[in-house]
């Protein structure tokens, strides 16, 4: 079956065409297209997504890259099977231009419409690269929204095993990046002027480090930058210094939550995905984990760390193959937990 997908979560446009049948032995084979507009230099000027001008933009850009895919690929709607879009979490407004367009196409054409949540989008998105994870796996989910650590037995089982208790990792990136002066989006602008930064010139807190469980506390990173620069941060190597303590302190956590969640469950595959999965100090820490204590550990392509049509195509092409589709009518969900898709419940006996 060939599932369009498409991504209109936050800040931007994505379309893929995914054929299940020719992703049999390796699911990067049914990826036969795929589209993104990033909407970074719109909202650049405003430090930020602003969610109005995202969802007129969601608007502009999804019939040409929906007709951009289709040809790409040789194909036209007529060949299509189901079309799969972002239910949630996400902005309102953005995800109902998604939502609208791909009910409406479903609709005219009588083929299903099938509602993805995003972070399984995120979750099964490693699935897409040259050597996929098999099931079962521990996710580390690091996106702008969203940092958890589930339990993953296979497609639509997850169990939330561990999240943060204010800001998403990628969160701390970004607003830290922000009173560093590095503009919107903060994350891979910082990662840059952190390589450029000396280790240990300072020390940022580590909450939750040794808490004992597998949840994170990112919030009082800000708090710690803010009153480094208020001692001043004029010199170019200050801010430098003070970027590269951020990532270190973020990755620490991460690094060191993923490390207790393998212990902790005896697997022996880890998964990363979402938008921080792209940095290089946090793959290359997880890395060397990895092999010092003996487990595997998987990553998105990097063009498929943050938001994509393709992970949408894929997760809605896996729910399809479980008869998981809908027919009429939509609604979006711009707050979702991804532990309610299965099952409810935190998993009992988290880690002491
Ligand atoms: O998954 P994503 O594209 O969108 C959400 O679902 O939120 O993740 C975006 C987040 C942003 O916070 C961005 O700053 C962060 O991922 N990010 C990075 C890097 N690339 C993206 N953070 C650190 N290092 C990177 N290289
Ligand atoms: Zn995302």
């Amino acid at each position: 079956m060939l599932v369009l997908g498409i991504e209109t979560s936050c800040d931007e446009s994505g379309v893929a065409l995914y054929d299940d049948a020719l992703g049999q032995a390796l699911p990067r084979d049914g990826l036969i297209a795929h589209a993104l507009h990033s909407q970074v230099r719109m909202h650049e000027e405003y430090g930020g997504v602003v969610p109005e001008l995202a969802s007129r933009d969601h608007i502009r850009r999804l019939p040409g890259l929906i007709g951009h895919v289709l040809k790409s690929a040789g194909t036209t709607v007529a060949d299509l099977g189901a079309i799969a879009y972002t239910q949630g979490p996400g902005l309102a407004g953005a995800l109902l231009v998604g939502a609208g367009t791909a009910t409406a196409l479903a609709y005219g054409l009588g083929i299903p419409a099938i509602a993805v949540h995003h972070l399984e989008g995120h979750l099964l998105s490693p699935l897409l690269s040259c050597s996929p994870p098999k099931f079962p796996f521990v996710a580390l989910l690091v996106s702008g929204g969203h940092t958890q650590l589930m339990l993953v037995e296979g497609v639509g089982r997850y169990t939330l095993i561990g999240e943060s208790v204010d800001d998403a990792a990628g969160e701390a990136f970004d607003k830290t990046a922000k009173l560093l002066g590095l503009g919107y989006p903060g994350g891979p602008a910082l990662s840059r002027l952190a390589a450029t930064g000396r280790p240990n010139r300072f020390k940022l807190p580590r909450p939750m480090l040794d808490s004992g469980t597998l949840d994170f506390s990112f919030s009082g990173l800000k708090t710690a930058v803010l009153s480094l620069i208020r001692a001043g941060i004029d010199e170019t190597q200050v801010r430098a210094d003070i970027a590269h303590a951020v990532e270190d302190a973020i990755t620490d956590v991460l690094v060191a939550k993923s490390r207790r969640a393998m212990t902790s469950t005896g697997l022996a595959r880890l998964v990363v995905a979402g938008g921080v999965s792209a940095n290089r100090t946090l793959r290359s820490r997880l890395d060397a984990s990895a092999s010092l204590d003996g487990f595997d550990v998987f990553y998105p392509e990097l063009e498929l760390c943050t938001d994509n049509g393709a992970m949408i195509a894929y997760a809605g092409a896996c729910r399809a193959a479980s008869g998981d589709a809908q027919s009429l009518g939509f609604e979006i969900k711009p707050r979702w937990n991804l532990a309610d898709l299965a099952t409810p419940s935190r998993q009992s006996g988290t880690p002491s």
